[in-house]
């Protein structure tokens, strides 16, 4: 069973093909066009911008992904013969077409929904819509064992715009717990380091950052983080920065020192509540994904934390927990629930149903 998984819900464009051998997720490509160069100059995602890029990027990272994905072939130039090799390879080698259909962007959604759509009616493939959501969750069963991850399972999904707690009793069985009533983990960073003069996406340069200091010496409040929920908010938290920046001169290490307390402040929050919710859930294992989930400190603070209690917690290979087409397969390759193109459609506003 051979997949093309496709996503472009926000301003990545990826496509992977994944095989499911012995119980085990195989990445086979993952290919991924960025244009986040282009937002950083702008300190943030134009929406309409993102998705112009994508109409650029969609079928050479297809093809790309498509050909590096059957004897090792190179793409080098979008030629026509180049296409013709990913055509072949899609027709005798791919059973079914993966495809983000939310949340995310519409226009960016709709580029990665139509292209799948598409190829799904050209060439009689079944397509499998998959919520982004879930799948930073599931960009955990690649290259894993299916056995090492054991229901029920907590997941957290701690992206730039998501921050979710879920419960999952198996593959199609999950409940929401909880998530954030106002900025996600990741839009606090981005929001903070735009404070800061940090360029964007902020996650990684926070945390460089944050690494290099010997001693913290000021401190921001983790909010809500005794309320007995599973609730999360960040928007306080950013009116503190911003005060805190106001007041003061910044200097190299006073950055570095705000970087840090906002790091604890994200992470002590989501920690917490996390690990609250595997031991009123009494499960044993934890499934974290979504760009602040590549952060070190967080891996390491919340994986110490966990195995005091007997807790595990997973993490995907850095590379999928940042936006990729290779978790869109590992969802779909779990939860093989096809749909006919002509049902499939882009909903920017998907959760959890
Ligand atoms: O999952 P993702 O790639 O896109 C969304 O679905 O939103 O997450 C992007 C977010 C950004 O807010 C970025 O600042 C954050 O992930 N991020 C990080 C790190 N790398 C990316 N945050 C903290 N530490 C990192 N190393
Ligand atoms: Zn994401």
């Amino acid at each position: 069973m051979k997949i093309l998984a496709i996503e472009s819900s926000c301003d990545e464009t990826s496509a992977s093909v994944l095989e499911k051998v012995k119980g085990q997720i195989k990445v086979l490509s993952n290919v991924t066009a960025t244009s986040l160069k282009m937002h950083a100059a702008t300190g943030g995602i134009i929406p309409e911008n993102a998705a112009r890029m994508q109409v650029k990027f969609i079928m050479p990272v297809v093809i790309d992904a498509l050909m590096k994905s059957s004897k090792g072939h190179k793409f080098q130039t979008n030629t026509a013969h180049d296409g013709k090799l990913a055509v072949e390879i899609l027709k005798k080698e791919i059973d079914s077409i993966a495809v983000t259909f939310g949340p995310g962007l519409i226009g960016s959604l709709l580029v990665g929904v139509e292209t799948a759509k598409t190829l799904s009616y050209a060439f009689n493939k079944s397509i499998i819509p998959v919520n982004h959501l879930l799948a930073h969750v599931y960009a955990n069963y690649i290259d894993r064992q299916e056995e090492e991850i054991q229901f029920p399972f907590i997941g957290l999904i701690v992206s730039g715009g998501h921050t979710d707690l879920l419960y999952f009793a198996s593959h199609n069985k999950y409940a929401w717990l909880g998530g954030t009533r106002d900025d996600a983990a990741g839009e606090a960073l981005d929001k903070i380091g735009r404070l800061l003069n940090l360029s964007y996406p902020a996650g990684p340069e926070i945390e460089r950052r944050a690494n290099l200091l010997s001693k913290a010496s000021i401190k921001f409040k983790s909010p809500i983080i005794n309320e007995e929920n599973f609730d999360f908010s960040f928007s306080g938290l950013k009116t503190e920065a911003m005060r805190f920046i106001e007041k003061n001169t910044l200097t190299e290490e006073l950055i570095n020192q705000i970087c840090s307390a906002t790091q604890k402040a994200i992470f002590d929050v989501l920690i917490k509540k996390t690990l609250n919710a595997a031991g009123i859930h009494s499960t044993k294992t934890i499934l974290i994904g979504g760009g602040v989930s590549a952060n070190e400190t967080f891996r390491n603070e919340i994986e110490r934390k966990a195995q005091e209690m007997g807790i595990k917690t997973l993490f995907p290979n850095k590379k999928y927990s940042t936006d990729n087409g290779a978790m869109i397969g590992a969802y779909a390759l779990n939860n093989f629930v096809v749909s006919d193109w002509k049902k499939v459609s882009a909903n920017p506003n998907l959760y959890f149903s």
